[in-house]
C-alpha cells in the first residue's frame, strides 16, 4: 500500500497488529525485570506517544510516566549543534528509569539522553525503543534493553513518527519509497 505524506511517496512496512504483538512482549519483560521496583517512564516527544502509551497498557506492574523532550540548538562553531534536555519535572533520585523512544538512528540522541538522566542519580536507567536502525547506529549503547523491530536504513513515518510534522497519526508504519535516482 502507498500513500502520499507532503512531497514523498511511502510504502506500508509494519501494520499496527505486528507492532501491537511486539509490544505485548515488551511488556511482559518489563513486568518481570521490573517487578517491586515502581520504575518510571521517561517519554521522550514527541515521536514516542504512541509507542509509550501502547507500551504502557500492555504493563501490569506499578509505575509512573514522565516525559521529555530534546530539544537542538546551534552552538559556538566549536561545539556545534548542543543538544539539551527540557521538561523534566519528576524527581528521578534512586528511581529505576525507563527511557521510551519512537527510534534510534545513529544513537546520538539516546547516547545523550542518558548521560544527561544519570546526572539526577536513578537506581538504575535503561532505554526501550521502538525500531532500531542497526546499520546507522554509531555508539554502542548496552543501556538499551528492549528493542521491538530493527529495520533497515530507510526513512520511516507514522505511529507517532514524523516527516516535515506529518505523518504522526497514521496507525502503521511506513518506509519512504525509492527516489528513480537511488535505484
Ligand atoms: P539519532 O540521534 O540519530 O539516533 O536520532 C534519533 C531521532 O531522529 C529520533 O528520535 C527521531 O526523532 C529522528 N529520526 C531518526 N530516523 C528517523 C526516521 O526514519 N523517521 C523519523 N524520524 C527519525
Amino acid at each position: 500500500m502507498k500513500i502520499q505524506v507532503d512531497d514523498r511517496e511511502f510504502v506500508l512496512m509494519l501494520e499496527y497488529e505486528q507492532i501491537k504483538k511486539r509490544i505485548r512482549l515488551t511488556g511482559i519483560q518489563i513486568d518481570v525485570d521490573f517487578e517491586n521496583k515502581t520504575p518510571v517512564f521517561v517519554g521522550v516527544l514527541n515521536g514516542s506517544f504512541m509507542f509509550l502509551a501502547d507500551l504502557m497498557k500492555e504493563v501490569n506492574i506499578a509505575s509512573e510516566v514522565t516525559f521529555i523532550r530534546v530539544s537542538s540548538y546551534e552552538g559556538d562553531t566549536s561545539t556545534g549543534t548542543v543538544k539539551q534536555v527540557i521538561g523534566l519535572e519528576k524527581e528521578l533520585k534512586g528511581r529505576h528509569v525507563i527511557i521510551v523512544e519512537d527510534i534510534v538512528d545513529t544513537g546520538i540522541t539516546l547516547e545523550f539522553l542518558i548521560h544527561e538522566l544519570r546526572k539526577q542519580e536513578p537506581a538504575s536507567i535503561c532505554a526501550a525503543c521502538l525500531l532500531l536502525k542497526p546499520q546507522s547506529l554509531t555508539k554502542e549503547i548496552e543501556e538499551l534493553s528492549y528493542i521491538a523491530f530493527e529495520i533497515p536504513d530507510d526513512f520511516v513515518i507514522g505511529y507517532g513518527l514524523d516527516y516535515n510534522g506529518l505523518g504522526r497519526n497514521l496507525k502503521h508504519i511506513y518506509r519512504a519509497g525509492r527516489v528513480p535516482s537511488e535505484t
